[in-house]
């Protein structure tokens, strides 16, 4: 997945490309570019392998371009070298490109590429391809361009000899765009050009985009005009800046109270769920024979609580599945099923088309996304938007607490809906729900002891997450965590299963996270926790125990806040994200752009 930016304005281009390509690296940041108009029909080149940064050091002082686009890459095809990093120029076109062509190579055939091109890419082969067709009319080489394509994009498009102008059209990878008063913005999302504009629209697929300073005009393949339809955000440009905090990650830690409260507040009417503005009334929830969640990553882990949740309250068969294995095995999904796809980007390609085919089989889709208009929300029957406001680390972390509170809401709705929750309790489940931020403060005020404990870890090579029942199911987010930024193997187990061939791995020293909040089975994680004690290892237990000083059950004990079972996995799980925060800084990485990652996977 990459980082599109483009502008034509009445202001110096350069920086709002470098800067926007700053705000976008969270997408990919392998290597950058910017093309721009130099002279009136000279369009200049400046692209590098590595961070923006190092794009930055070789662009001209004084470049008083006013037009221009500009790239930052996750290398899908070719590696990571300066000739195959973005923006790509064949003859009069130079072009930057998000997505996978998929026939590029039928196209090299088709159009007698070979040997002529420089780059590995798919993008330089569709550069050559709107050349090809190129005879003085941009809009119509890209038409007839496009319908040669198979795969997702997002194509920005210089034409050489029209000056001032920036064309654009899309395929399932994202795109939004905006007119304001110093000219036309598009990007891969609005945190490129939300110092400029709170005001979006998404650009729709297979729509052609021709923007000039003066405005921007859309119109679909056949050549009828379309109107944007603008949409608003409620935050601003230092959302998406990191105000004094080293990082991303640590900043959406802390901000995880306001954005729970942000996301769960709204939906309390007279202290129950309510989902009216949402436009979803209580017939949504009735008469469902079964639910099927259905996410990737950090987002199918909160589906895991969330399936936790409703399967124990309700006896209502819940599954969770990876969307990637879903839209391609025959579902098990009736009229009377509920999809609830969740993803914080709204532009996951798996949970994307995993949504696609539940909408064959019922109505009862849901999508709980963070990302307003997003494609996922677009195409989903239903939307909860939760209001983390922009993540840019690519770790989850504000977006999975959110995402866990959706479905404590949800589960009073359905139980209210079925009968199955008396209101009485319903009241004393949101009045829980709504202690959650005041507890997450108490946690975030411990980072420093946590901080410490965790330096203990970061020379480990494997570490255990065990846990049992809704405590396994946050065991799987804290491995992944640790996993992604800090590189450390970690595997979630539940804890019941190690006698069965895990703790095989147990030896001297090898940090076993545990966390025994589920009080039906409180006693059996804390034998688990002896067992592996036992062999050696070094044991950082979550409970919400007074001070446990036997040296038998662990080494570490972090306290979590006297709360209901279930909502234990807040506090649990900001110690396991300050856990992988602190390990990952440890080694010295940047948790914000983990190796070989990409904020949302837009590309299968
Ligand atoms: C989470 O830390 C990861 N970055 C990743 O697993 C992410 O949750 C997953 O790719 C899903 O993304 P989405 O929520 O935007 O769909």
């Amino acid at each position: 997945m990459c980082g599109i930016i483009g502008f034509t304005g009445n202001i110096p281009v350069q920086d709002i490309l470098l800067d926007g390509l700053q705000r976008l690296e969270y997408r990919g940041y392998d290597s950058a570019g910017i093309a721009y108009f130099k002279e009136e029909q000279h369009i200049s080149l400046r692209k590098t392998a590595g961070k923006v940064a190092d794009l930055r050091a070789i662009c001209d002082d004084n470049n008083s371009s006013v037009c221009g686009i500009g790239h930052t890459r996750w290398a899908t095809h070719g590696g990571v070298s300066n000739v195959n990093a973005h923006p790509h120029r064949v003859g009069k076109v130079a072009l930057i490109h998000n997505g996978i062509i998929e026939n590029y190579h039928e196209l090299i055939e088709k159009f007698h590429l070979g040997g002529k091109l420089k780059s590995e890419t798919d993008t330089e082969v569709a550069a050559a391809v709107f050349e090809a067709l190129y005879d003085g009319d941009p809009e119509e080489a890209i038409r007839r361009g496009v319908k040669l394509f198979k795969g997702s994009f997002a194509f920005c498009i210089l034409f050489a000899d029209h000056p001032g102008e920036v064309y654009a059209i899309r395929n399932v990878s994202p795109m939004v765009a905006a007119h304001c008063e110093e000219g036309s913005f598009i990007a891969s999302d609005l945190t490129a050009f939300i110092s400029y504009s709170n005001r979006y629209f998404i650009v729709p697929e297979y729509h052609l985009l021709k923007m000039t300073p003066d405005g921007i005009t859309m119109a679909s393949l056949e050549g009828e005009t379309a109107e944007p339809e603008y949409l608003e955000v409620d935050w601003d440009v230092t959302a998406a800046q990191k105000e004094g905090y080293a990082h991303f990650m640590l900043k959406e830690i802390n901000e995880q109270p306001e954005a729970i409260s942000r996301t769960i507040v709204p939906r309390l009417a007279n202290g129950l769920p309510d989902f009216t503005e949402d436009g979803i009334d209580d017939s949504f929830f009735e008469d469902c024979s079964d639910i099927t969640i259905v996410a990737c990553g950090t987002a199918m882990h909160a589906g895991l609580v969330g399936k936790s949740l409703l399967q124990n309250m309700f006896q209502i068969p819940v599954t969770v599945a990876i969307a990637s294995e879903f839209r391609y095995e025959a579902p098990v999904i009736g009229e009377k099923s509920m999809v609830i796809v969740v993803s914080q980007s709204g532009e996951t390609i798996d949970t994307l088309e995993a949504l696609k085919l539940a909408n064959r089989y019922t109505k009862k889709t849901l999508a709980v996304v963070n990302v307003k208009g997003s494609s996922i929300a677009r195409e989903s029957n239903y939307v909860l938007y939760t209001h983390a406001g922009p993540e840019i680390a690519v770790a989850s972390t504000k977006a999975y607490t959110v995402q866990v509170a959706t479905f404590f809401l949800l589960a009073v709705k359905l139980g209210l809906v079925t009968g199955k929750m008396t209101e009485k309790d319903a009241r004393a489940f949101v009045d829980n729900l709504q202690r959650v931020p005041d507890v997450i403060r108490q946690i975030l005020l411990t980072a420093d002891d946590i901080e410490e404990l965790t330096q203990r870890m970061t020379n480990a090579q494997n570490t255990f997450f065990i846990g049992r029942g809704l405590d396994y199911s946050l065991a799987m987010e804290g491995a992944l965590k640790l996993k992604e930024i800090s590189y450390i193997h970690a595997e979630a187990y539940a804890a019941g299963e190690l006698k069965h061939g895990t703790i095989a791995l147990i030896s001297e020293g090898v940090p076993v996270i545990s966390i025994a909040n589920q009080s039906h089975v409180y006693s059996k994680v804390i034998s688990n926790i002896r067992e592996v004690k036992a062999r050696g290892a070094y044991v950082i237990l979550l409970s919400r125990d007074e001070k446990i000083s036997d040296p038998s059950i662990c080494d570490v004990q972090l306290r979590i806040p006297d709360l209901p079972d279930a909502f234990t996995v807040f506090p649990s799980v900001v110690i396991l994200q300050f856990i992988a925060y602190f390990a990952a800084v440890g080694k010295g990485f940047n948790p914000d752009q983990p190796r070989n990652l990409a904020k949302s996977v837009t590309v299968e």
